[in-house]
Order: C-alpha cells, then sequence, then structure tokens
C-alpha cells in the first residue's frame, strides 16, 4: 500500500476524532494512517524506519562477513560492475547514499582523488562507524555523515555521481528519495541504483529455497540473526522488478535511464542521467 491512500476511520469514535474535514487532507494525518510493507508485514510508515534502523543495528558488526557468505562473494562483482559504470574521474563530487560499510564510497574516493569531494552516508549509525573505522584503516578520511535519503541536507546541482547501493528496497518513500537523488545531481550527472531485483524464471524456485531457507539460517549461525535475513529475502520479493524501478526513475526526473541484470536478475544495476 503506498503513502497516499487514506483508510476510512473504523469506529464513530474514530470518526468523530478526524471528523473536521480540513484534517482529511492534512499531511500529517494521512502520514500517521499510512500503511507500508515490511518485509511481508503491513506496518505504520513510522514503524518501518525503526523496524530498518533495528535490523541494520543489529548486522552492522557482521554485515561484511555476512555479504561475502550470503552471496559467495558475488556482490564484489555486483560493485566492480557499478564502479566501473560510474566512471568517477579525478576532482568529481560524489554522493554515496545508505553507503553502509562503505565498499563503493572507498572505491569512489580512491578514483576521485584529493581534488574530489565522497561523501559517506547513510541513515544508520551503527553502520556509518563499521564503514567509517574500515575506511581509516586503509588511511581514507572522508565526511561521513548521518542523513535520511528521503531529505538530503545537500544543496541542488551539487553532485557529479550519485550511487545507492542495496539502500533503496529499505525506503519507505522510494520515489521521494529518487526526487532527492535527482534534485542533487549536477545537469549532467549520474545517478547508479543497484539493488536486488527480480530473478529470470528457471532460477526463482531455487532461489527462493535459498532465500527462505538458507539465509536465515546463515543468518543465525553467523550473526546470531535469523530474522534479519528474513527481512531480507521478503524485502527483496517486495521491491520493484527491473521496468518498474526504471518507471519510477523517468517518473523522478531522470533520463536515458537503462538497467544491467547481474547473475540472472539477483540483482540489477539501473543507470539514470540527469539533463
Ligand atoms: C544492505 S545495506 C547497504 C550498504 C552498502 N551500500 C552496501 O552495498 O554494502 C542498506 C543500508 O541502507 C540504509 N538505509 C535504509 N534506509 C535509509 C534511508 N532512508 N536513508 C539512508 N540510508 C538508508 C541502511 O541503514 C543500511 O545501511
Amino acid at each position: 500500500m503506498n503513502g497516499d491512500i487514506w483508510q476510512e476511520p473504523r469506529s464513530r469514535h474514530s470518526l468523530r476524532l478526524y471528523n473536521p474535514p480540513q484534517l482529511y487532507k492534512s499531511h500529517k494525518v494521512l502520514h500517521i494512517m499510512s500503511q507500508t510493507h515490511f518485509g511481508y508485514q503491513q506496518v505504520p510508515e513510522s514503524q518501518k524506519v525503526k523496524k530498518v534502523a533495528e535490523v541494520f543495528h543489529s548486522v552492522a558488526a557482521k554485515y561484511d562477513v555476512m555479504n561475502d557468505f550470503m552471496s559467495a562473494g558475488l556482490h564484489r562483482l555486483w560493485k566492480a560492475f557499478t564502479i566501473a559504470q560510474a566512471g568517477i574521474r579525478p576532482g568529481f563530487r560524489v554522493l554515496d547514499i545508505a553507503a553502509g560499510t562503505g565498499d563503493l564510497t572507498a572505491a569512489f574516493a580512491k578514483r576521485a582523488g584529493s581534488s574530489g569531494e565522497v561523501w559517506h552516508t547513510d541513515i544508520n549509525e551503527s553502520m556509518l562507524r563499521v564503514g567509517r573505522d574500515r575506511m581509516i584503516n586503509k588511511g581514507l578520511l572522508l565526511p561521513t555523515l548521518i542523513c535520511d535519503a528521503e531529505k538530503l541536507p545537500f544543496p541542488d546541482n551539487y553532485f557529479d555521481r550519485v550511487s545507492v547501493a542495496f539502500g533503496l528496497r529499505n525506503m519507505t518513500h522510494k520515489e521521494l528519495a529518487l526526487a532527492e537523488m535527482r534534485r542533487v545531481l549536477k545537469p549532467g550527472g549520474k545517478l547508479l541504483v543497484l539493488e536486488f531485483s527480480k530473478v529470470a524464471e528457471p532460477l526463482q524456485k531455487p532461489y527462493d529455497l535459498y532465500s527462505f531457507k538458507v539465509l536465515p539460517w546463515l543468518g543465525k549461525q553467523i550473526a546470531d540473526d535469523a530474522d534479519s535475513y528474513r527481512y531480507l529475502a521478503e524485502s527483496i520479493r517486495m521491491h520493484p522488478d527491473q521496468e518498474t524501478l526504471k518507471a519510477m526513475m523517468q517518473d523522478a526526473g531522470l533520463e536515458r535511464v537503462e538497467y544491467f541484470n547481474l547473475t540472472a536478475g539477483v540483482a540489477a544495476l539501473h543507470v539514470g542521467v540527469k539533463l
């Protein structure tokens, strides 16, 4: 269910509570009443942000090791492809959103060089702390900032590249986040969205088996957290497929949007340009 669906109050009491007609149109009331999905559960929008935060606080310390285990290292190839497509040059300004432990951020920073400006940002402090420490250990000192992709604290037309890897799926208002990403891009700048996507038909059954049986089991063994990895599997199924995400990026005003399926659509990289 999306954010602008109004649900009728169920009892006379709640009707009275929300009766003034102008309140029906109030953004605040609609926001309070809106439901969204958290994996397969329907939850109030305000709850989703909290639940997503709990997932990433819980997995932060084991996030990198789990990534390697559960994707058998494939996430490194998908990120390498993303880095190549980004075409970062010395001096570029780059914003990595939902950057977490900073795999892309670090690679972008190396390419943008000392004349560039690369931001390591995420809504979750635990993920950012792990990423910041990893980068310091690699000799990289970058601006690290807690920020919500739906309200970016950057001026219009500022960045040459904006990226979001495996983050969009967790956001409550994806349209808003995409519009913000476009806003902060310079004309001619590129948005790169790397995300899990819809896997090719013949692989669906084994992929489901892996996602719903093996992933939570791995999560339990490695991170002592089966629930977060069950959420991962569910959130992937709830995320828009390749064509839908392409249309969403176009609706957000991005142009020349194209996508590349990676590993038969297990992941996809969408690229769009702000003209
Ligand atoms: C699966 S991790 C991805 C980390 C990193 N980009 C990578 O590819 O390894 C997803 C990240 O999205 C972040 N996230 C979720 N909602 C967000 C939002 N509204 N704004 C910014 N980051 C968000 C989470 O905190 C989490 O760190």
